[in-house]
C-alpha cells in the first residue's frame, strides 16, 4: 500500500519534472530507445564510474569532462571506490541536482534498481556505459564494445598463441574470468569458451586444476591480488611436479599481468596470456612477445559515442542502435563499437596515434 502511494508521487512528481523541463511528455517507462522529447543544451549530465580497476576508466573520467564541457553541458563525473553503497548514494545526489542524462559505469549492474526506478521517474535518460544495466526495465541504452566478440578474440588468441609458441596439442591451460557482478565478465567468459570448449571437448586444450565453471574461475572485483593468489595456488598444487602451463585465459591485462607474474614467480616458462584494454604496461609487454595478446577498446571512442548519443538525445532524436542485449528483464537497445584484437603481429599498426600508447609505440615502431 505504501508503495502504491510513493510510485503515484513519483510519477506526480515526474509529469511535472518532465512538463518544466521539456515543455512536453516524456514516458521512457519501457526502456525502449525512446530518447525523450529533448532537453537545455546546458543541461546536467551525471556520470557514474565503478572503481578505477583499469586504465579505461581512469581515462574516461578526463575524457568525459572534457567531452561533456565542450559539448555546452554542466556535468558531473565520480567514481564509486568505495563500492556500491557509496555508487548508489551518488546516483541519488545526481537525481536530486536535476541530471537529465547518466551514463552509468555500474560496478554491480543488478544492484542501482531503486536509484534506475526514481531517475526514469523523474524523466532522466538512462546510458549503461561499458557495463550493462541488469534486472531492470529502466535502462534507455547501452554503449559499449562487443563483449562477446571480446571474449572470441580471446579464446581464438589463446589457440593462435598455442599452436605458434607451444609445439602440439594437447596443451594445458588454466582460466580466469572477470569479476561475477560485472556484467561483462560473463559475457567475456562466454566468448572465450564458445571457442575453447570445442577444443576441450576434442582434448586439444586440458584444463588441468578442472577449474571451468565462471564461479571457480571469476575473479572478486577485478583485483590482481585475487588472480594471483588463485593462480599460485593452482600452480603449487598442479604443476609443481613439471607438467607444463602452456597458456591462461585471462579476461583483462590487469589480470593477465597477475598470472604472468604467478608464472615468472614459480619459475614456469612464460605461458601464453592474453589481456584486454591496452594497458600501457601490457602494450610494452605484447611488443615485447611476454603477454601473446589484449583487446584495443580506445575509451576515446566509446566516450565520444556516448556523448554523440546524449547530444542526440539533447536534441529530441531518438538514440542510434545497432544492438540488442537481454538484461534479465528487456532487451537493452544497444549501440556496440568493435574491439581490436592485438598481437605482436598488429600492434604497431593498431595503437598508431594514441596519444595515451605513443611513448611504447614509439620505442617499437
Ligand atoms: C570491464 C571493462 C573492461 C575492464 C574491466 C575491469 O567492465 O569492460 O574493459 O576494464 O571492467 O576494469
Amino acid at each position: 500500500m505504501k508503495k502504491t502511494i510513493r510510485l503515484v508521487a513519483l510519477a506526480a512528481t515526474a509529469l511535472l519534472g518532465a512538463a518544466t523541463l521539456t515543455g512536453c511528455g516524456d514516458d521512457n517507462d519501457n526502456g525502449g530507445g525512446d530518447a525523450g522529447g529533448g532537453f537545455p543544451a546546458d543541461a546536467l549530465i551525471g556520470v557514474s564510474l565503478p572503481q578505477q580497476t583499469s586504465e579505461n576508466w581512469v581515462l574516461a573520467e578526463r575524457l568525459f569532462e572534457n567531452g561533456l564541457r565542450d559539448a555546452g553541458f554542466s556535468y558531473v563525473v565520480q567514481f564509486a571506490n568505495d563500492g556500491v553503497t557509496e555508487q548508489q548514494n551518488q546516483i541519488d545526489a545526481m537525481i536530486e541536482r536535476g541530471a537529465r542524462v547518466f551514463a552509468i559505469g555500474a560496478i554491480d549492474g543488478a544492484q542501482l534498481g531503486p536509484q534506475l526506478e526514481r531517475a526514469h521517474s523523474e524523466g532522466i535518460l538512462i546510458i549503461a556505459y561499458d557495463r550493462n544495466l541488469t534486472a531492470t526495465t529502466n535502462v534507455d541504452l547501452y554503449v559499449a564494445f562487443d563483449n562477446f566478440q571480446v571474449g572470441v578474440y580471446q579464446g581464438t588468441a589463446l589457440l593462435q598463441g598455442l599452436e605458434e609458441l607451444k609445439g602440439s596439442a594437447p596443451w594445458n591451460i588454466e582460466l580466469i574470468a572477470g569479476s561475477a557482478d560485472d556484467a561483462n565478465a560473463l559475457p567475456f567468459f562466454n566468448g572465450a569458451m564458445s571457442v575453447l570448449q570445442p577444443a576441450i571437448d576434442a582434448g586439444d586444450l586440458v584444463v588441468v586444476s578442472g577449474q571451468t565453471e565462471f564461479g571457480q574461475v571469476s575473479t572478486d572485483g577485478w583485483l590482481a591480488a585475487n588472480a594471483q593468489n588463485r593462480m599460485d595456488t593452482i600452480i603449487a598444487g598442479f604443476y609443481d611436479d613439471g607438467t607444463p602451463l602452456d597458456g591462461i585465459l585471462s579476461p583483462n591485462d590487469t589480470l593477465g599481468r597477475a598470472a604472468l607474474t604467478a608464472a615468472a614467480s614459480a619459475g614456469l616458462p612464460n605461458p601464453v596470456v592474453t589481456g584486454q584494454d591496452a594497458e600501457v604496461e601490457s602494450v610494452r609487454l605484447v611488443f615485447e612477445g611476454v603477454q601473446f595478446q589484449t583487446i584495443y577498446k580506445d575509451t576515446r571512442a566509446l566516450v565520444t559515442e556516448t556523448i554523440r548519443q546524449i547530444n542526440l538525445a539533447q536534441g529530441g532524436n531518438a538514440f542510434a542502435t545497432n544492438d540488442v542485449v537481454p538484461n534479465g528483464e528487456i532487451d537493452v537497445p544497444t549501440f556496440f563499437l568493435p574491439p581490436i584484437s592485438v598481437t605482436q603481429t598488429n600492434a604497431c599498426a593498431a595503437f598508431e596515434g594514441d596519444p595515451i600508447l605513443e611513448g611504447v609505440w614509439s620505442d617499437f615502431c
